[in-house]
Parts: structure tokens; sequence; C-alpha cells
């Protein structure tokens, strides 16, 4: 894997940089560019926790910025500001069980927030396009969902998003190409699968499992739960997009991907035996005794996969942990942060799994 520097000194607006795959981007954007600029535009939502950012080293070049990407006003002065050349857009409302309770967020987020980034942009840089790049970190559900013999979701593949958060996502990702097609502005879009590792919020499949394994309640899986993902390690996921960022064409999409699909019962599973091994149960017996199956997810996607071959061959990208190394280090951070762990689960963390999980039946009956 490259970690080339641009010797240019690049002042990036990083959206998100709170949240678990901006937080960990922060960390390899600031170490491979020695001489890059940072401003991290971050609303702190539930998703986002200065805790998040806590051991970033203090070089002087990093600037945190609590605001709203949906505000005008505040992004155009940061880009004048700080002489913004680069934009790295993680800001986003992410969670597919959120989007189906609330998704108004989502789409004032996740849509208004990119339209207001894409303006900004194409004011501040008018004239002088060539120097600047606006990457637009996306996802592989605007996709929709495979069978089990379909191909993997190619950069070609026709958008079918199922959920409100896939369907907002599909509506930035839109907005993004009309941009390079009317105003030439320079984007590149990256759609990604689904990531894990460090500082990754307890609502995503592999935190809540470990996190609700260790604290003795139900590990709920979703109907039979034979879905699959194809899960990527969030440092696997910083690397391609730095590499989209930097070698990759204007006005392309890369999709990324882990090359490891996985139905969620073995995840569930291997995440119970990591477990066993490294933190065995006081009482005795296995954390694969907490697995309860609860009612399934509305408009569930059975299937995601992804063809990485154009990042790979294109950018010379490839992923450097396999899921079993990969969720390993993960199993082993979350045991070791305890700190980070209470400091996100918060009474709104309450909150929320009371809300999901009220009404989701024990069993897979739908
Ligand atoms: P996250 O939910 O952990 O973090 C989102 C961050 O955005 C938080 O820090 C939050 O405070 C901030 N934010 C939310 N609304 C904001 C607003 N209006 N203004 C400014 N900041 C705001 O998300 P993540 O998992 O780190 O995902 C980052 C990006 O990657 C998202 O665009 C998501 O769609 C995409 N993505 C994520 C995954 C995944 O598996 N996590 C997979 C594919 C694509
Ligand atoms: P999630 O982490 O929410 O990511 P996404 O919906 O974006 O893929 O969920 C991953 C898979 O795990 C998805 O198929 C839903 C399933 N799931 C469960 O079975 N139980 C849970 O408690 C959660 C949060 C997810």
């Amino acid at each position: 894997m490259s970690t080339e520097s641009n010797s240019d000194q690049h002042a990036y607006l990083v959206t998100g940089g709170a949240g678990f795959i901006g937080c960990n981007f922060l960390r390899y954007l600031l170490e491979t560019e020695p001489d890059a600029k940072v401003v991290n535009l971050d609303l702190l939502t539930y998703a986002g926790s200065l805790s998040n950012l806590q051991d970033l080293p203090d070089t002087g070049r990093y600037t945190f910025v609590q605001g709203d990407i949906t505000d005008a006003d505040l992004v155009a002065e940061l880009f004048e500001k700080h002489g913004i050349t680069r934009v790295i857009h993680f800001a986003a409302e992410s969670h597919v069980d959120r989007s189906i309770t609330g998704p108004a967020a989502f789409i004032q987020t996740n849509i208004i927030g990119t339209f207001t980034l894409l303006e900004a942009a194409r004011k501040a840089w008018a004239g002088r396009e060539d120097d600047c790049r606006f990457l637009h970190v996306s996802t592989d559900e605007v996709y929709g969902t495979l069978a089990p013999n379909d191909p993997p979701f190619s950069e070609t593949t026709a958008y079918a998003p199922n959920s409100p958060y896939s369907a907002s996502k599909a509506a930035s990702d839109h907005l993004v190409r009309a941009y390079l097609k009317t105003y030439k502005l320079p984007v590149v879009t990256t759609n990604c699968s689904n990531n894990y590792g460090p500082y990754q919020y307890p609502e995503k499949l592999i935190p809540l499992m470990i996190l609700n394994a260790l604290t003795g309640k139900n590990l709920p899986i979703y109907g039979d739960g034979l879905q699959i993902r194809d899960w990527l390690y969030v440092m696997d996921h910083c690397s391609g997009i730095h590499a989209a960022l930097s070698r990759g064409r204007i006005g392309e999409t890369y999709n990324i991907g882990g090359l490891n699909e996985e139905a969620n019962i073995n995840i569930v599973h291997l995440i119970c035996d990591i477990l066993d091994e490294l933190r065995p149960k006081t009482g005795g017996g296995s954390y694969r005794e907490q697995i309860t199956h609860v009612t399934d997810r509305p408009g569930h996607d059975r299937r995601y996969a992804i063809d990485a071959e154009k990042i790979c061959t294109e950018l010379g990208w490839a992923p450097a942990e396999s899921f079993q190394t990969g969720i390993r280090k993960t199993v082993e951070w979350y045991l070791d942060n305890q700190i980070w762990v209470n400091s996100v689960m918060s009474e709104n963390y309450d909150e929320w799994i009371s809300l999901n999980y009220a009404d989701r039946k024990e069993g897979m009956d739908q």
C-alpha cells in the first residue's frame, strides 16, 4: 500500500472528522502529509465526540470547528479564512436504523449539507479548479441489494437505494456528479462497504455486539442473520480515500471494499469466540449463549459485495487487513479502551437502544 506524501501545502477541510471514519482519517492524513493544514468541521452530534480525537498529535496544523455543514455562511467563511484547496466530506447521518425512525435529519445533513459544501467550493474555487479537489465519501448501499449469485457492485451498477439513509446518500452522490458536469467542479467520489475498527459508535453491528456481550446483554440478530456485508477495516478505507484523493482521476468514482463478504451471524459467532478466548465469562459458558434473533429491519438489504478492481488496478490500492486480523484488533481495542466506551455510552445512547430494540420481538417470524 502506498503512503506517498504530497509535498504541496494543501489546506484541507475535513467534515465529520469527530466521527468514526473521520477521526481515523485525520490521524492518517496528519501523519501521511506532514505539510498539510487541516480544518475539521463537525457538529458533534450523538455520533461525533472529541474523545475520538484526544490523542491527535499537537502539530499546530490542525484546527477544530464545531459547526453545521448546512450553515452556508460558516462554510464559506472557512473556505476563505483557511484557503481551503481540498475537501474530504465525511459528515453525515450514517445509521440505517435511525433513518427508519427519523429520516428528516438524513435529508437535511446528507443532501442539504452536501449541497452547501458543493456551493461553497464552486464559489471559492472558480477559476482555479485545477489546484483543488472535493472528495465525497459515500456508500455501497446506494446500489441497493444483491441476490446470492449476483456479481458484486461495480462503479457502473445502477443506483437502487432502499433505505432513507441510502437514498439520501444517493441524492448527495448525484449532486456531486451534477457539480462536475455542470460547473466542472473537481470531484472524486468513493463508495465503500461496511467499515469496522476503533472508535465506531456502538450502534453499529460490530461494536454493539462486543459491548453487549461484555455487559451480559442479548446479542440481537435481525431476522435469520444470513444477510451479507463486505467488511472493510477502517484504516484500509482511509488509505483508499487517500489514494483516490491523490491519484484518482477527476470525475471518477472508486468502489472500496474489504474483499471480506460474511454473514452477520458468522461475524457475531467470531466476536463471541474471540471474547471467549480473551475475556472468558466469569460464570463459564460462551458468549454465543447471549445470541437472540429479533424482528428484522424493514427493507433490510440482503447482500452487499464490492468489486474493488478499479481502485486496485488503477491506483495500486489493496486492503492490508484480512477480516480475521482486523476483527481481532477491533475486539482488543474495545477491551483496552474502557474510558472511551464509558464516554460515548451516555444517556442518549440508552435512549436510542431502548427506542430501536423495544418493538423488536424475539424469534424470526416477522
Ligand atoms: P459517523 O456517524 O460515525 O460520524 C458522522 C460525523 O458527522 C459525526 O462526527 C457527526 O457529529 C458529524 N455530523 C453529522 N451531522 C453533521 C452536520 N450537519 N454538520 C457537521 N457535522 C455533522 O459516520 P461514519 O461511520 O464515520 O461515516 C462517515 C462517512 O462515511 C459518512 O458519509 C457515511 O455515509 C460514509 N460511510 C460509512 C460507512 C460505515 O460503515 N461506517 C460505510 C460506507 C460509507
Ligand atoms: P449496521 O452496522 O447497522 O450497518 P448497515 O445497516 O449499514 O449494513 O448493520 C450491519 C448488519 O447487521 C445489517 O445487516 C443489520 C445487522 N444488525 C443486526 O443484525 N443486529 C443489530 O443489532 C445491528 C445494529 C445490525
